[in-house]
């Protein structure tokens, strides 16, 4: 028989009503704990148990210190450096704005979107996303480069939990531990946040590279609390596609609970 709800006693209502709110905080909970604990798992299990079979991390590094080392041999390097702030700036500024441009135009990203960009060294792509009129953009690298980029390791990104609206990298293959990359990202981005990835499937990327994909479907398991809403090939300084997620809103059992209040 349907209980008549809406005949309920007064007093019973409140009760309901701390029942309901209490087991909302309780699937809560539970749902926080869950995602932690896989996160803990993934950050200390063995790389080859868990890597998909089109996602291969490059031998060759004797600690964690060994490949900062060699990211930081090239980021560091002044002669380049300068080329990167002075010939190179224009150009790579001019190409990433029109990626921006594009971008806003399919509605993924706006004036007011709070924006990372990822691995960005000396900044062309955070000066882009303001040319175009994100003004709310900051970057990250190992090597801090102010105002534009901040200094902090992708593997730990130095940002609170749902902290942007919109996060961009074309740096993946730089990643000697990718879920850790790939967790950040989902961790830092606001629930309908946008991560928009370039990568390189179609051949092998350079000798500073920590890891070789094959293919877009390890980005799709590792990117597990988001929805693949696009891929397109693109010619993107020696990139060829271009992968945007959206991380899923939390999905709340409110219809189940709807006619107890
Ligand atoms: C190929 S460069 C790309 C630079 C920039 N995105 C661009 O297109 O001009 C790779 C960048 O990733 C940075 N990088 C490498 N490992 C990193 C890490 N663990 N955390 C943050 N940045 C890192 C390097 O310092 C370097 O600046």
């Amino acid at each position: 028989m349907k209980p008549d709800l809406q005949n309920l006693p007064l007093i019973l209502k409140p009760f309901i009503l701390f029942i309901f709110l209490s087991s909302l905080s309780f699937l809560a909970f539970l749902s926080l704990q869950t995602s932690r604990q896989t996160l803990n798992k993934t950050t200390t299990e063995n790389a080859s148990e868990q890597l998909p079979s089109d996602l291969k991390i490059r031998p060759g590094y004797s600690s964690y210190d060994a490949y900062l080392q060699r990211q930081l041999n090239k980021t560091l390097n002044p002669k380049l450096r300068e080329i990167w702030t002075t010939r190179d700036w224009t150009r790579k500024v001019n190409v990433f704005s029109d990626f921006f441009e594009n971008l806003k135009q399919r509605e993924l990203l706006f004036n007011g979107s709070k924006s990372l960009c990822i691995g960005a060294r000396v900044g062309q792509e955070v000066a882009a996303l303001k040319r175009v009129g994100v003004d709310d953009s900051v970057g990250i690298d190992l090597v801090p480069y102010p105002p534009l980029v901040l200094k902090g390791d992708f593997h730990h990104q130095p940002f609170d939990d749902e902290t942007f609206d919109f996060e961009f990298s074309n740096v993946f293959d730089h990643a000697l531990y990718p879920w850790k990359f790939v967790g950040e990202i989902e961790r830092t981005l606001k629930p309908g946040g946008i991560c928009v990835l370039h990568v390189l499937v179609s051949r092998r990327a350079d000798k500073y590279s920590a890891n070789d994909l094959y293919s877009v479907k390890p980005l799709e398991k590792m990117f597990k609390k988001s929805e693949l809403v696009e891929l397109r090939s693109i010619d993107g300084f020696g990139l060829d596609t271009e992968v945007v997620f959206r991380k899923r809103r939390i999905k709340v059992f409110f219809f189940f609970f709807l006619p107890f209040c």
